[in-house]
């Protein structure tokens, strides 16, 4: 309730907290346990078949199965690649190893995330992360194929900044491949801001449910990682971050009311 209501009227607080809460995160050793930071992704429920993954990248399945399906639907071959909020960089080198493209630059606001990936990828040619701000993008107009953004613009203070950002840094032709989730009362405006970005529509799907079944299936990892990382007098909040339910982390995942949209865009 709280989160609701900063978020419709006081999303500059609601964003500093968030910060501040993303800041606290990359302050705990959380090493290898924590690559991403998404809800993650299923379709299992569907009868469809579940990606292949190594051994060791098993405890990671539905937030790599996340990016999975936000980048499985274009070219990658020597794409210039940039992700805007990349986070720990789980979702930039899952890319960068399945899809390969000739490069990928992935930029967070965050300093030890960022720290965090050039010290765990640093070796990986053709991938490299930077600090930013994704309401102020430092590249120049025209610069990249892809632009990638998983979950993480509901915390931008000013949406149409990052939009104009994304338009101005995409070669034509590129693609902006998008995933992200909003209260189900300001879905329309979202959609409409995202129209107005003037790229054209290659695909927009609604994934709440495959977000949802993900959160269930991936449960149990996530109240472990949040009871192993996070000292006993915040662990309710981070429940809640983690997509559990503070006051019963044993119920079933929900997303508070929340739509969870995946976009395909292209600059013309
Ligand atoms: C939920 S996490 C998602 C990270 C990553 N995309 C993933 O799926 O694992 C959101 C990320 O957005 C970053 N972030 C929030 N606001 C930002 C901003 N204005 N500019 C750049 N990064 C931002 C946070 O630091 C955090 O790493």
């Amino acid at each position: 309730m709280l989160n609701k209501l900063l978020f419709h009227h006081f999303p500059n607080i609601k964003s500093w907290l968030t910060r501040l809460q993303y800041e606290f995160v990359s302050t705990l050793n959380l090493k290898k346990d924590v690559l991403f930071m998404n809800f993650g992704y299923t379709s299992h429920h569907q009868g469809l078949e579940p990606i292949a993954l190594a051994p060791e990248d098993e405890i990671h399945r539905y937030p790599m199965q996340l990016y999975h399906h936000v980048a499985k639907h274009i070219d990658w071959s020597n794409a210039a690649a940039l992700e805007v909020s990349s986070g720990r960089g789980g979702g930039a080198h899952f890319i960068m190893n399945t899809f390969k493209p000739k490069s990928y630059t992935g930029v967070d606001f965050s300093t030890r995330a960022v720290d965090f990936c050039r010290e765990q990828y640093g070796d990986i040619q053709g991938l490299d992360f930077h600090q930013g701000n994704a309401e102020a993008l430092n590249f120049p107009d025209n610069s990249f194929d892809v632009v990638v953004n998983v979950e993480a613009s509901l915390y931008y203070p000013n949406i149409t900044k990052f939009y104009e950002h994304v338009r101005r840094v995409l070669k034509p032709n590129g693609y902006f491949l998008y995933t992200d989730l909003r209260y189900e009362e300001k879905v329309a405006i979202w959609h409409a801001q995202i129209k107005a970005m003037g790229l054209k529509v290659i695909k927009e799907e609604d994934i709440t449910d495959n977000v949802l079944k993900a959160m269930e299936m991936d449960r149990e990892r996530r109240m472990q990682l949040v009871d192993k990382y996070v000292p006993a007098i915040l662990r309710k909040q981070f429940y809640h971050f983690a997509g559990l339910t503070p006051n019963s982390p044993n119920a079933l995942p929900h997303l508070d009311n929340r739509r969870y949209w995946y976009f395909v865009l292209q600059k013309a």
